[in-house]
């Protein structure tokens, strides 16, 4: 079976970044990790991309003079790579309209909450978890989604929960899913790669 080509898009740490790569590594996931883009050029997922010899790149749209501009960069990167999916793994910037169009039902993030609470603006890193804990849910999670143009919004491909317990901090909490995220992230995209992905309207639905 031919194997999905991924551009993976990060802005910090890029644990979930790892998790990919350590899976492709293993011969887990039917993919090809071809690029890894990020527009903080001190983000460790750059070198954790380098490290394995992973194209590495540095691109933030402060170095264009126009979003076209930078649309276009990145729309060539695609292209010249033959992406067939974008992971979005703790990518801080959202993607225009135009890339987002372009690339239909082929962009997905992650998040650390189930989708559609505790997400949307404010809603990123610890400040998801301390949300979950303040609202006294007993259950929180992980989701993976479509990327569609309003934020933390698209079809949901997966989700995974996870139990908020009493002496829970928001670091405690946030630890707990990220380990959760890193098992589920290769299986969404593993879905991709064994072209088991069908969306149907605001609905994805898993192909046996
Ligand atoms: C993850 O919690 C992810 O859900 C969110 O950003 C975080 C990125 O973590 N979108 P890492 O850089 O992969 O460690």
């Amino acid at each position: 079976m031919r194997k999905i080509n991924l551009a993976v898009f990060a802005s910090g740490g890029g644990t979930n970044l790892q998790a990919i790569i350590d899976n492709i590594e293993a011969g887990k996931l039917g993919a090809c990790l071809k690029v890894v883009i990020s527009n903080n050029s001190n983000a460790f997922a750059l070198e954790r991309a380098r490290k394995h010899n992973i194209q590495a790149i540095h691109l933030s749209q402060k170095m264009f003079a126009t979003q076209d501009e930078f649309d276009d960069k990145l729309l060539a990167i695609f292209q010249e790579n033959q992406i067939d999916l974008v992971v979005l793994a703790g990518y801080m910037k959202i993607l225009s309209p135009r890339v987002i169009r372009a690339y239909k039902n082929r962009i997905i993030n992650i998040h650390p909450a189930l989708l559609p609470h505790f997400g949307g603006k404010g809603m990123y890193g610890i400040h998801v978890h301390e949300a979950v804990i303040a609202s006294g849910v007993k259950v929180t999670g992980v989701t993976v989604h479509m990327v569609d143009e309003i934020y933390d919004h698209g079809p949901i491909i997966m989700q995974k929960c996870v139990l908020v317990l009493d002496d829970d901090t928001p670091e405690s909490l946030a630890e707990r899913v990220l380990k959760v995220e890193h098992e589920l992230y290769s299986c969404a995209i593993q879905l991709f790669a064994e072209d088991k992905i069908e969306v149907k309207g605001n609905k994805v639905h898993i192909k046996k």
